[in-house]
């Protein structure tokens, strides 16, 4: 496995543009690093990028997700002079946003501004007393209208063995599928295999629940970003970055199966790939969507441990990606049996 490869994957994923709900841009750009690598790619009504490998005869139908849409902000009205006011798409804090910049589809950048003569000026500002400021002199002057969406600006940083970068949530997990996916290119795997990068995740899990409907997998695994406990006066937390890849214990979205979870843990030890256990007391991610499909799936989440989630910088430790695709090439590479 070489890192500079997923090093310039994870690059160039997290510097693409792709909001919940506009993920065409992120979606050719995954799509053009997949393509080679499987036997059929496919786009579903909501926008899933869904690729599929086919395995062994009598291969268990492996699904494997992570989600390609990235928070952001959504135009909601732009005033007489040209400065727009916003909603947010998925989850962003006032604290992280103020200063900063978003881009929009087509390239134009906005500044995020505050008001100045707020009421409540001595505490944390609302999201609707922040606007943005795109160099517009009037609402018909303005080059942004309402409904259309920016995602933060920030380039990608690599500093000793940490990545930072916006929108790390999920696009490292993105990057970790097709890592796997490149190291499967020229070995065999038992499964009959779907690697789904998902959309509208960060609105509601939405892409990963149709696309587990139509494909109606036997297990399937997200690969998404957990929280730490390991910055100042952080929540007691026991994930750490730089200690492996996580494997989910539970969330506020869902109890990860037994079978997925020991699945997990025993190919990782076998393998002596360092692992962490992830007990995530807030957010979920798409396996809990796939969890509940159907008569319900077996499902469970290999997690990137990330500082900082949801903000314009967020970061992850080189190790602990590198070392999440050898655990997946271990789970692709074998039957999905476990010891009890
Ligand atoms: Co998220
Ligand atoms: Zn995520």
């Amino acid at each position: 496995m070489q890192t500079e490869n997923i090093q310039e994957l994870t690059r160039k994923f997290v510097e693409s543009y792709g909001p919940s709900g506009a993920e065409d841009q992120i979606r050719d750009v995954i799509r053009a690093e997949v393509e080679s690598l499987v036997d059929e790619v496919r786009v579903d009504a909501l926008g899933n990028l869904i690729t599929h490998k086919t395995g062994d005869e009598g291969g268990q139908r492996l699904l494997l997700a992570a989600h390609m849409d990235e928070i952001g902000v959504m135009v909601t009205y732009v005033d007489e002079k040209g400065f727009a006011r916003f909603t947010p798409i998925g989850g962003i804090n006032p604290l992280t946003c103020i200063g900063g910049r978003v881009m929009f589809a087509s390239g134009v950048v906005g500044v995020i501004g505050v008001e100045q003569k707020r009421d409540n000026a001595d505490k944390i500002p609302q999201i609707n007393q922040l606007y943005l400021d795109v160099g517009g002199a009037s609402r018909d002057d303005c080059p942004v209208q309402v409904g259309d969406a920016g995602v933060f600006v920030r380039p990608f940083a690599a500093q000793g063995s940490r990545w930072i970068a916006k929108a790390m949530d999920d696009r490292i997990g993105c990057a970790v599928l097709v890592a796997a996916l490149q190291e499967m290119a020229d070995q065999d795997s038992p499964h009959d295999l779907y690697v789904v990068f998902s959309v509208q995740e960060e609105v509601g899990l939405r892409g990963a629940r149709t696309s587990a409907y139509g494909i109606d997998p036997d297990v399937a695994i997200a690969v998404d970003v957990t929280g730490t406990g390991d910055t100042p006066e952080s929540r007691h937390m026991a994930v750490k970055l730089g200690a492996g890849p996580a494997v989910k214990i539970q969330d506020a979205g869902m109890i990860a199966h037994p079978m997925v979870r020991n699945l997990l843990v025993q190919r990782a030890e076998a393998a002596e790939i360092p692992y962490q256990l992830e007990v995530l007391t807030g957010g979920s991610t798409d396996a809990a969507a796939m969890q509940l499909t159907r008569a319900g799936v077996p499902a469970g989440c290999l997690s990137i441990p990330c500082r900082y989630i949801h903000s314009p910088s967020e970061m992850v430790d080189r190790r602990d990606v590198e070392n999440g695709v050898r655990l997946l090439v271990e789970v692709l590479r074998q039957a999905l049996s476990v010891e009890s």
